[in-house]
């Protein structure tokens, strides 16, 4: 079965089978049945997240589930809840013409709401933790759903769980989101308050909010449906107090942030950029012009194409600052 319009980053690999899951029981008949139960499976959202390497021996079980609605509210919160195979960029659009704000800052990621835990995707200044309420998932191992909270998906950036050895086998069916009736726009991320600020608007609407993250994605990262990619590519990478120190010594304009524990966010993207890959290519693979951190595909780019050149970056950002760059997307 051919995959390639299947992953974003357009790789023309194969799979053995395929199967459509639009209803929930099709994963219980999978996972009963003789034939699929030995049989390696992976499971597709988006297709924005990973990086096929060589052919799938396997199936691939794409996880179409739909729906979205407000189940309820408290005092505090509205909460609405979204199959995981909604679009996650269709899904905030829709929270926001109910008049419910909250998810405004993640607009325009690509990938399925199913996606957004597993990944604890995040963009300017917003956390899939943040609004998190809790989610359904399937548990293969004993063929029963279950409801996870917060606590049990062990939420850290861009990592959860269901990225863990005891909960890869688990799959996301729905997602329920917890949206503040006490609105606030979550200006954290400087670049944002500062479009925001250009624009001359001192108190923006989720609705604006939305519009200025659209705006600055669209400046800065391709379009998967023009040029294949994964969104970052690499993790930003997290030093101890100390090494940060001693990397500022020798590059003083190197950009990082303070976290919590004291440890510092480096940009991945600074790094790799300083190291002049911006905008290179190795084969069909390249680093997207406008954002160091994207690899893109060129056009006829395999999987190991984009290996070796991130791995070639990976090279030489530890040789010049002793930092070793995680990828994002999972290897296939
Ligand atoms: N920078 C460079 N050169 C580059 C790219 C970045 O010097 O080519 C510098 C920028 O000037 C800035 C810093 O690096 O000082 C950070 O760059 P930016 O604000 O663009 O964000 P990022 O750290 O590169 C992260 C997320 C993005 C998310 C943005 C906004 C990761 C791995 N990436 O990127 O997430 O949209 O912040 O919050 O955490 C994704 O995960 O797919 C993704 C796009």
């Amino acid at each position: 079965f051919p995959l390639q319009s299947l992953n974003t980053f357009g790789i023309a690999a194969r799979a053995r089978a395929y199967l459509r899951v639009t209803e929930r029981e099709q994963l219980l008949g999978v996972f009963a049945d003789p034939i699929w139960a030995a049989s390696p499976k992976l499971v597709l959202g988006g297709g924005s997240n990973f990086l096929l390497t060589q052919d799938y021996p396997g199936l691939i079980l794409h996880i179409a589930l739909q729906g979205r609605e407000v189940v309820g509210g408290d005092a505090d919160f509205h909460y609405v809840r979204a199959a995981a195979g909604e679009n996650w960029h269709d899904f905030v659009q829709w929270t926001l013409a109910q008049g419910i704000g909250g998810l405004e800052n993640l607009s325009l990621i690509p990938g399925t709401v199913g996606a957004a835990p597993i990944q604890n995707i995040g963009a300017y200044g917003l956390e899939t933790k943040d609004v998190f309420h809790c989610l359904t998932a399937f548990d293969p191992a004993s063929g029963s759903t279950r409801e996870m909270g917060a606590a049990e998906c062990r939420f850290a950036y861009r990592d959860s769980v269901f990225k863990q050895d005891d909960g890869r086998r688990l799959i996301v069916l729905d997602v329920t989101f917890a949206l503040p009736k006490a609105w606030r726009p979550n200006l954290r991320y400087a670049e944002l308050a500062q479009a925001l600020v250009e624009q001359g608007i001192a108190e923006p609407s989720a609705r604006q909010v939305a519009d200025t993250v659209i705006a600055i994605r669209r400046r800065k990262l391709p379009d998967p449906a023009v040029i294949g990619n994964a969104g970052s590519f690499f993790k930003n990478p997290v030093v101890g107090g100390a090494q940060c120190a001693a990397l500022l010594e020798r590059f003083p304009a190197l950009v990082h942030h303070a976290q919590p524990d004291g440890t510092q966010k480096l940009a991945a993207g600074w790094l790799i950029d300083q190291c002049g890959w911006k905008g290179r290519s190795l084969g069909a693979a390249g680093v997207y012009p406008k954002q160091a951190l994207v690899l893109v595909n060129n056009g006829g780019a395999t999987g190991a194409e984009v290996v070796a050149l991130a791995e070639a970056i990976q090279a030489d950002v530890q040789a010049r600052y002793g930092v070793l760059l995680e990828p994002e997307p999972v290897f296939i």
